[in-house]
């Protein structure tokens, strides 16, 4: 079955390290000049733009090597902060990987606030800041620490896989947490027959394609970035590109990761494109995916449609500057709860699949 050959494929390709630097294996930005870090986004931000962007790169830039400070960003960051002032890159997976050994005081989570408690989980001692404490996630909004002890009761003794996408109050309670790109490895290391994937309906559902001999019970959380494309739309989107390759994130409904070529993590689907490179290609996600691999692939083109997500987008070069000036906004998660929830992220980080 091709859709399945080509995620194997890819899931051994995001087992390479993680990005140091934007570039696969590239340099850090601040051992880059000035010029050369504009030349990277060259293709997104026009020149006249520039002069307004560059004092607070440079100031970002200045104020990591003050702070012995890092900036960990999602591959959703725009191309202005993912291709000019982020250390390390990635999907939810790699950045807690990368969070457990990140040699720094202190760690900058340009992306949503469950992805800097997961920093801050791993690492109690260092200062985990986030730019704006308002960036959320409607999954992680979807379900309460109170909603999980419910499902524990109402179905005892079935393992719960908690997605990384919820507060630690939620982790704590889980037996393991799982992100996009691990969620089947996770899911078949518990020999389970049954297993609680909360609480996205919809990866839980593409995981069950995948893993038919578990039975997934699930719960009612939706991405609203993800959650809005149709089949309608990857249809279309062939009748007018014949022969476009199609890659959705599994947060998409399963009949629209049906209609997909390919199907996997935010990490995945940019190690596929990179790596097929297929002439023209939609990503069934968050629009900055396209624009960060179109920065440096310009022979591939991207077609639209794509999703804005809100929370992703209130990190912005600005923000993080102030982040790194003032020392704001702490992300702290109490001791014992914290305890609980790390347990639960490590569990994850143990299943070595991949
Ligand atoms: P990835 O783990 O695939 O990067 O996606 C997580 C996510 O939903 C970010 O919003
Ligand atoms: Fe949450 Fe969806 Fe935004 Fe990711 S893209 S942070 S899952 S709302």
């Amino acid at each position: 079955m091709l859709k399945m050959s080509i995620m194997e494929d890819a899931m051994a390709a995001t087992s390479q390290p993680v990005s140091r630097g934007p570039v696969p294996g590239g340099l850090a930005p601040q051992s880059l000049p000035l010029p050369e870090i504009f030349a990277r986004v060259s293709r997104h931000v026009p020149a006249i733009e520039w002069p307004a962007l560059a004092p607070d790169i440079e100031a970002i830039l200045r104020l990591k090597r003050e702070r012995n400070a890092v900036i960990l960003a999602h591959n959703y960051q725009a191309p202005e902060i993912f291709h000019t002032v982020a250390d390390i890159v990635g999907d939810s997976l790699a950045l807690a990987r990368e969070a457990v050994s990140v040699d720094a005081d202190v760690i900058v989570l340009a992306g949503v606030h469950f992805m800097a408690e997961t920093a801050k989980l791993l690492n109690p001692a260092k200062t985990v800041l986030i730019p704006d404490m308002g960036a959320g996630c409607s999954l992680a909004d979807s379900i309460t620490a109170e909603d999980v002890r419910g499902l524990r009761a109402r179905y005892p003794g079935v393992p719960i896989v908690t997605y990384v996408n919820t507060s630690a109050a939620v982790k704590a309670e889980s037996d393991l947490c799982c992100t996009s790109g691990n969620a089947v490895e996770v899911v078949r290391s518990l020999n389970a027959p049954r297993v609680l994937m909360i609480p996205d309906e919809f990866l839980a559902q593409n995981v069950q394609a995948e893993v038919p001999e578990v039975e997934i019970l699930t719960w009612a959380g939706h991405c609203e970035v993800h959650e809005r494309f149709t089949p309608a739309d990857i249809r279309d989107v062939r009748e007018s590109y014949p022969g476009v390759t199609v890659i959705a994130h599994p947060e998409c409904p399963p009949d629209v990761v049906a209609e997909s070529d390919f199907s996997g993590s935010t990490a995945m689907m940019m190690n596929f494109v990179i790596e097929k490179r297929p002439a023209q290609v939609v990503l069934v996600t968050e629009c900055s995916m396209a624009d960060n691999i179109a920065a440096q692939n310009p022979d591939i083109e991207f077609i639209k449609p794509c999703n804005m997500c809100p929370h992703m987008k209130r990190m912005s070069l600005k923000n993080i500057r102030r982040a790194l000036e003032t020392m704001t906004h702490e992300v702290t998660v109490d001791p014992a709860l914290a305890e609980r929830a790390r347990a639960a992220v490590e569990r994850m980080l143990a299943v070595r699949a991949r």
